[in-house]
């Protein structure tokens, strides 16, 4: 098995975008995350919360990640999913969030010429880095004709013997559409069928405001891989904790020792609240979930009064939506005007391989109400 290192030399299109704007920002319309309680708020809802963070010992964590924490991992993917294999703390790994776990994937599985099924747009680096590493990327490419919305036909036209790994997203960044449940198991019948790798990136799978059916059991595959990370539908960016789970165990041994070389374990602290987060995981999901639900209604009604510019989909899971602009200016130069007359970011679709005149909209934030009288400013002017 693999691997060549994957060296990145260039800062990814969106990041790029973001750090050329000279203006100030004081406030984002497509944060991919929900809303991030303080310190305080987090550890308070835990009984014992500040005395498990007073009693930590300030030395390395595990390379594998806390025992504890790893646990709770394991119960999370088992509220969220319908998987029978009997999984435990050694089918997870933790790493300094769902970048550095997807990178070691991607290290760990991939070689050149090694084909690979991605949906566009994307979270860029689901195609970039399997792109630096020489491999052949099969894009299944999304439309809102069809609500951004794909069949396993679409993917039965692009999987071959030389496909290597099927890679999903779902709730998907930055459409907001959905695998349901039915389509998850063609895929995974499919990924069995071909004997290929399948990750399931479900950062945002627990923003599920309207009851979807999301569960699937691709860890019942030993070929599957699941990323997820504190930062979407926990809100909790700053515990920079992300982690795998997968049956393999000859994966996972890999995936550590790529680890082993790149942050060596994580923060113990970040660890320590992790585990706190994901023991009061209810309470949090569910306060972020409403806030999301409200920021969908709050965005109705704005784009009801600006029909004539602005049209979309909104989002059927996750924190994420495209929305389309009726403007003669190319995206990126309308963004940037946004940016510099309101101090508002918005980052264009382009950023994330989807053509025409969409940007991103991230609907996790509890001032989305006040951004958007930003939004309204600027194009009432
Ligand atoms: C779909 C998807 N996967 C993975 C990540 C990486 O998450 P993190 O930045 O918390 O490591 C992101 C971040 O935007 C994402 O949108």
């Amino acid at each position: 098995m693999a691997s060549k290192l994957l060296i990145q030399r260039e800062l990814p299109a969106h990041i790029q975008f973001t750090q050329s704007l000279s203006c100030p920002i004081e406030g984002s319309l497509s944060d991919s995350t929900a809303h991030s309680l303080t310190l305080e708020q987090l550890v308070q809802m835990s009984a014992n919360g500040f005395d498990k963070l007073n009693a930590l010992e300030l030395t390395y964590a595990p390379l594998k990640g806390s025992a504890p924490l790893r646990t709770a991992i394991v119960n999370f993917h088992h509220q969220l999913n319908h998987h029978q294999c009997p999984l435990n703390e050694d089918n997870v790994l933790t790493f300094c969030g769902a970048q550095e776990a997807l990178s070691a994937i991607y290290q760990c599985l991939l070689q050149p010429d090694d084909e690979i099924i991605v949906v566009t747009p994307n979270y860029p680096s689901l195609s970039n880095m399997a792109e630096k590493s020489g491999c052949i990327v099969k894009p299944i490419e999304l439309s809102a004709l069809k609500n951004w919305q794909f069949n396993i036909e679409d993917v039965k036209a692009r999987i071959s013997k030389k496909t290597k790994l099927i890679v999903i997203n779902s709730p998907h960044n930055p459409t907001g559409s959905i695998i349901d449940s039915d389509l998850a198991e063609q895929i995974l019948l499919l990924a069995k069928a071909y004997d290929c790798y399948l990750l399931a990136d479900d950062v945002s799978q627990a923003s599920n405001y309207n009851n979807l059916a999301l569960s699937h059991r691709f860890l019942d595959y030993d070929k599957a891989i699941v990323v997820s990370v504190m930062s979407k539908s926990f809100g909790l960016a700053g515990i920079r904790i992300g982690w795998v789970v997968s049956q393999n165990k000859a994966i996972l041994k890999q995936l550590l020792a790529i680890k082993s070389l790149s942050s060596i374990c994580c923060s113990a602290i970040d660890e320590r609240l992790a585990e706190i987060a994901l023991q009061q995981s209810e309470k949090i999901i569910a306060l972020n979930n409403q806030i999301i639900k409200t920021n969908i209604e709050h965005f109705n009604a704005f784009i009801q009064t600006h029909s004539d510019i602005f049209q979309w989909h909104p989002p059927q899971a996750g924190l994420l939506s495209l929305v389309e602009v009726n403007t003669e200016q190319p995206i990126e130069l309308w963004a940037r005007g946004l940016a510099e007359q309101t101090g508002l970011l918005v980052l264009p679709a382009c950023l994330f391989g989807q053509a025409g005149q969409y940007f991103r909209l991230g609907l996790g934030k509890n001032n989305f109400k006040f951004l958007l009288t930003k939004l309204d400013e600027y194009v009432s002017s």
